[in-house]
This record gives structure tokens, sequence and C-alpha cells, in this order.
């Protein structure tokens, strides 16, 4: 019984740790940049609003299917990231 209750306490607190809290806009980039290479690769460049837009528009000519408005939020949300 104690082992059970060791485990569901477990279980409970990887669910809430394994969440660490995540924006929309969290969300859109990764589901949208990081199907082709990973996310590092645009988390660790320093780009200005422009100069993403153009990376994101370089992103769509490999194939990238994106709407006018995602590709503004996620060049927000990358020139804004520390
Ligand atoms: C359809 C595949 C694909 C998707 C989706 C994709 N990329 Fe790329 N990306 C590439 C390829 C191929 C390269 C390497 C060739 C190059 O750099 O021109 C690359 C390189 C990059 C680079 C490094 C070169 C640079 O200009 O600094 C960055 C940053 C980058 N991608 C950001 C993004 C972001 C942000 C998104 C989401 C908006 C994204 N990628 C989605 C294919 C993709």
């Amino acid at each position: 019984m104690r082992i059970l209750l060791l485990a569901m306490f477990t279980a409970i607190l990887c669910i809430s740790c394994e969440s660490a809290p995540k924006t929309p806009a969290d969300e859109l980039f990764l589901s949208k940049c990081s199907r082709c290479h990973g996310s590092e690769l645009a988390l660790k460049n320093k780009k200005t609003y422009e100069q993403w837009l153009d990376t994101i528009k370089r992103m769509e000519n490999f194939g990238m299917d994106i709407t006018g408005g995602e590709r503004k939020a996620i060049a927000k949300y990358l020139s804004e990231k520390k």
C-alpha cells in the first residue's frame, strides 16, 4: 500500500513538473519550426523582427506551411525572446 501511494505521488509530481508553462506562441513556434530541424537552431539565433520575417519566408521556400498571421506571431516571439 505504501509503495502504491508513493508511486501515485511520484506520478502526480511528474505530471506537474513536465508541463512547464507554455504560451500559445511557444506552441506555435514548436509545432511549426521543429519539423525539419531542432528548435534550438532558431532559439540560439539573435535576429530582429524583420530578419525573422525574412528567415521564416526562406523556411516557407523549403516547404513550410504557415499563414501570414502565424509568420508575424513567430517573428515577434523570436525577436523578443531572451
Ligand atoms: C520545411 C522544412 C523547414 C521548416 C518547417 C523550418 N525550417 Fe528552418 N531551416 C530549414 C533548412 C533546410 C535550413 C538550412 C538551410 C538554410 O539555412 O538556408 C534551415 C535553417 C534555419 C536556420 C539557420 C539559418 C539562419 O537563417 O539563421 C534558422 C534560424 C531557422 N531555420 C529557423 C526556422 C524557424 C524560425 C522556423 C519556423 C518558422 C523554421 N526554421 C522551420 C528547413 C526548415
